[in-house]
Parts: C-alpha cells; structure tokens; sequence
C-alpha cells in the first residue's frame, strides 16, 4: 500500500509518500480500507515532535479515518467485512489501510459519506463532550467560538446550534466570518480588527455564557474578560502556539469556571459515555441537525500541503486527504 511516512520529528515538508507493506490486523483489531482520512491540528504537531504523543521512529501520521472493512483479526465481534466505518487513531491515518482497535472503530451513520465520515469523529466528539460534559451548555445560553472557522471550531458551532445554543463566531478574516455564518453562527467578531471582549459582551447581552477556546495565545484572556456570571471557559487546546496565562482573580470576581477539555483522555477513562456522546452524534446527524462542511481535498500524495493548510492558519472547515 501507499503511505505517508515521517522518517523523523521535523518540517512537514519532509514527510515522502512511500510503498509499504500491508498492516495486519492484529487480534481485536479490524483492517480498514481508507477512503478518507481527516486533517486534523494535532497531526500537524506530531509531525514536528510538539505533541503529547511522540511516536518512536519513522511512522504514518494521520489521526482519523474511514473507509470500508476489509479483514478482521482474531477475536473481533460486533463487526463484518464491508463494514463501513471510521476510527480515530493516534496516528496512521495518512496511508490506503489501517488495522485499528476495535474500541477506537465506530459505524459510520446512515446518509454520511466516507469523506465526511474520515474528517467527523474527532472534531464532533471533542465539541459534544466539552459543550455537553464539561459545560453542561443549557438551550438558550450564549457560546463564543474562538477560531471558529477550524475544525473543532465549526463542529463546536454545529453542536451548540444542535444543544439550543446562540453563538458568536470569533475568527480571523472575512471569508473565515463567512463559513462560521453559513454553518449557523447567530453573530461574528473579527477578533483582529474588533475588541473581542467589548463585542463579546455587547452582543450577548452583558457576558457570553461559555467560550470554547482552541486557539489560546492572545485570544484567550479577553474571552475570558467576556463571560458572564456563571460562566465556563473551556480550555481545548493552544492552535496560536503559545499556552496563556490568565489572571485568577478573573474566575473568582465572575463566579466562573476555568474547564479543562480533554477528549483522547475521557474516551479511555469514560468508555461508556463516550459511546453514549458517538451515538448521539450519529443520530442527530440522521436527523438532519448536523451539518459537517469539506472545505478541501487533497490526494494522499499531496498531504503535505493539506497539512500547511492548517499550520499556515489557512483552514476554512475541515480539510481531507482522499486515497482515490
Ligand atoms: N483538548 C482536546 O481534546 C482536543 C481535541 C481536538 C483538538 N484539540 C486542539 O484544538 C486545537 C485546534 O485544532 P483544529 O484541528 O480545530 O485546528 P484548525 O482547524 O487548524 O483550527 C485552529 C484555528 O486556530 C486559529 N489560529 C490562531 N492562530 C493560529 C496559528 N498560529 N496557526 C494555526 N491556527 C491558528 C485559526 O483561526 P483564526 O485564523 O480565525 O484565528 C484556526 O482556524 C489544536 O490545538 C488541537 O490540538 C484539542
């Protein structure tokens, strides 16, 4: 098969597409025939050695696919051959198959094709567990989206609208302000040219109920100066490079909370909810209240440049890399 490799930690530009063998799947495991395989901002740290997880020698990065089952491995049950689903992996993805853990392997739901189904789980999940877990996010309330045209910012977006939420789109041009708008954005803020927290709290009356910040930098302490009472900053991830650090009288004079969003961990550690959050997920996308929006796609021997989409803040909905 056809892989990309990353024979070290370093520029993406030194990822090779490569001709290696077959993975086997091992017990537990299914193999599956990538049709799409999603970009995603980790995959672009992995790759320079910036992330949590540091595979050891050269490997295939890649975090999310879906495709079509092709064998299984000893032990499997609850799945078949010609299955069609997605996983999410720490990485491998970027390759035409990948053997994948059955826990780490979900259907993909009824009207959903497979480009969409590989560039789906991780952005959505991570957006439903921290609005509905981590936030407790209640109908009517008002949720300010920073980086919303990004992958976890567009789900974050869709999910919110899908919880009864108002929301405030945050971004960082005009055409970003435009996709946060045509995927449901009830107000947007460019956060370059306009004071984030004055238009934050202008336009939810007084202070935003709850901010999904995976953007960090110099974002993040002006979102926070935007909550109201009561409200939850939920701190997902740092795509501006830098981890901010904010005064702690600010939670304390706003009766708020500073909450920690961590999707990779509550999959392993709350196995059952998870599961719970995938199926809710795969049934408001059946009911038509989901609505994930491809915003370009790359052939697998052009993953590079998918990759730079994301690390040259270029991203406008989620982009995929298709096997072809
Ligand atoms: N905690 C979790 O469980 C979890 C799960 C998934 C992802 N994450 C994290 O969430 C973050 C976003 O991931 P994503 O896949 O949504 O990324 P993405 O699609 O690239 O979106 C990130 C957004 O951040 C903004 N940004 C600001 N400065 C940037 C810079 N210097 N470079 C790139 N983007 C910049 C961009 O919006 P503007 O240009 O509008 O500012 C961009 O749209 C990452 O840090 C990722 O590791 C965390």
């Amino acid at each position: 098969m056809r892989a990309i490799i990353c024979p070290e930690p370093g520029p993406i530009s030194a990822l090779e597409l490569r001709e290696v063998d077959d993975p086997k799947p091992r017990r537990g495991e299914v193999l599956i025939d990538v049709a799409a395989a999603g970009v995603n901002f980790p995959d672009v740290l992995i790759v320079q050695g910036l992330y949590q997880f540091k595979p050891s020698g050269a490997f295939t990065p890649g975090g999310e696919v879906a495709g079509t089952i092709s064998a299984l491995g000893e032990g499997v049950e609850g799945f078949a051959v010609g299955d069609r689903v997605a996983a999410v992996i720490p990485w491998g993805g970027f390759a035409e198959k990948v053997a994948a853990p059955t826990g780490a392997v979900v259907r993909v739901p009824d009207g959903m094709d497979l480009e969409t189904a590989g560039a789906f789980n991780l952005t959505y999940a991570t957006a439903l567990h921290a609005l509905q877990d981590r936030a407790r996010l209640q109908p009517g309330e008002t949720v300010l989206v920073l980086g919303a045209s990004g992958g976890v910012g567009l789900a974050s977006i869709d999910v919110a609208k899908a919880m009864g939420a108002k929301v405030i789109a945050a971004a960082s041009t005009a055409e970003k302000l435009a996709t946060c708008t045509a995927a449901g954005a009830d107000a947007v803020i460019d956060y370059t040219t306009e004071d984030l927290k004055a238009r934050a709290k202008a336009l939810s009356g007084g202070g935003v109920d709850v901010v999904v910040d995976a953007v960090g930098g110099r974002y993040s302490e002006p979102a926070l100066r935007a909550t109201g009472w009561g409200g939850r900053f939920l701190v997902i991830g740092f795509a501006a490079g830098d981890i901010p650090k904010v005064p702690l009288n600010l939670p304390l004079l706003k009766g708020c909370a500073i909450v920690g969003v961590f999707w990779g961990s509550f999959v392993a550690r709350q196995p059952a909810d998870h599961a719970r959050n995938q199926a809710q997920l795969a049934e408001w996308f059946e009911a038509g209240r989901l609505s994930p929006m491809i915003s370009a796609r790359f052939p697998l021997a052009d993953t590079v440049d998918a990759l730079r989409v994301l690390a040259e803040r270029r991203a406008r909905g989620k982009v995929v890399v298709t096997m072809g």
